[in-house]
């Protein structure tokens, strides 16, 4: 018998559990011919801006010798205009839903680009942003003030109807209450982690790995701490959590879902193997037939029972 797949985040119903993140699937054209789109049950693409932006200086990538990755790429893209004008439509008969990535400078920036984007039928929810440690307004200096989520994810909510996800900083310390702050204005669901703010030295030249000497720190190494970010959110609130970070194989995927996520993305591991998200949904797949369980959305109660169990045992014993 085949697992159901299928995954529901708010309004918004998926085929599969399976998201690219943003910034790692370019504009959701690159990477049709060498991977199997239909693995994923959306692709968000990257992060829009007003403006276009030409990103900062080179270096901006660097590879950690631990598997890790550092990269400021500073939310280079075409701007809000181009992008509904060229790259939206080109996405029109995909077989994947679309999530638009946001960012503004402003709070009113952020409402004036969700405003425009409502003319199109072309996506199905967005992402909201607040989290890029790469730039210098807006971003993670928004995502790391509860007040500021606050404004901000009102004012897309009066915008659209559509299902709004607000992407989260693993660097707020506050970070359960900029969640439920989210959900208390209308947000869908949240996602995170987006990076940790990392940074990398040349011994020999005495140069920062990066241009910008700090940037965003993401790969396997960072998914233990990921996993427990989302953990925490997920105890905190009761709207759907889509959990990522350093996600490269099943097993890391399953963590997510069992720690309680309803979704998951990948991000830089896309850059090493393209097909992944295929992968990862028969590793799941097959998991849930050892578990004797028929749809993937059961996994998320699985290790929550585990815990109620040895709780109890613990208490009686
Ligand atoms: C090169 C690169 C560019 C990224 N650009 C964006 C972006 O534009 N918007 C965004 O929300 N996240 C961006 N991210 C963050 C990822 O979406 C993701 O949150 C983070 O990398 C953690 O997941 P991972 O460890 O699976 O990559 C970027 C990450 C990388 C590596």
């Amino acid at each position: 018998m085949g697992i159901d797949t299928s995954c529901k985040i708010g309004k918004l119903q998926l085929t599969t559990p399976i998201i690219a993140a943003s910034g790692c699937f370019g504009y959701g054209t690159e990477y049709s011919e060498i991977c199997d789109l239909k693995a994923f049950g959306a692709i968000v693409t990257k992060t829009i801006t007003p403006q276009p932006r030409v990103g900062n200086s080179t270096p901006r990538i660097w590879e950690t010798p631990n598997g890790g990755m550092l990269n400021s790429i500073g939310l280079a893209n075409v701007g809000i205009d181009c992008y509904i004008k060229q790259k939206l439509p080109e996405l029109k008969n995909y077989p994947t839903k679309i999530i638009v990535s946001i960012a503004g400078n402003t709070i009113s920036e952020y409402g004036e680009m969700v405003e425009k984007l409502d003319a199109s039928d072309v996506w199905a929810a967005l992402e909201i942003n607040i989290s890029c440690p790469n730039v210098k307004e807006g971003g993670i200096s928004f995502g790391t003030n509860t007040r500021m989520t606050q404004d901000l994810v009102k004012i897309c909510r009066e915008k659209t109807t559509r299902p709004i996800i607000v992407k989260l900083t693993p660097m707020a310390t506050s970070l359960s209450e900029i969640a439920k702050v989210c959900e208390d204005n209308g947000a869908d669901a949240v996602s995170l982690v987006n990076t940790y703010v990392g940074m990398a030295i040349d011994i020999y030249s005495l140069k920062p790995r990066i241009a910008t000497i700090t940037a965003g720190y993401s790969g396997p190494p960072i998914k233990p701490m990921a996993l427990a970010r989302v953990w925490e959110v997920v105890n905190a609130v009761s709207i759907p959590v889509i959990g990522m970070g350093g996600i490269c194989c099943g097993e890391d995927a399953i963590e997510f879902f069992l720690a309680g996520a309803t979704a998951i993305e990948i991000g830089t591991m896309i850059y090493v193997e393209p097909n992944i998200a295929k992968n990862i949904l028969n590793d799941i797949t097959h998991y849930c037939t050892l578990k004797n369980l028929v749809s993937t959305s059961q996994l998320a109660g699985l290790f929550l029972k585990t815990r109620e169990f040895n709780t109890t045992c613990t208490i009686s014993g």
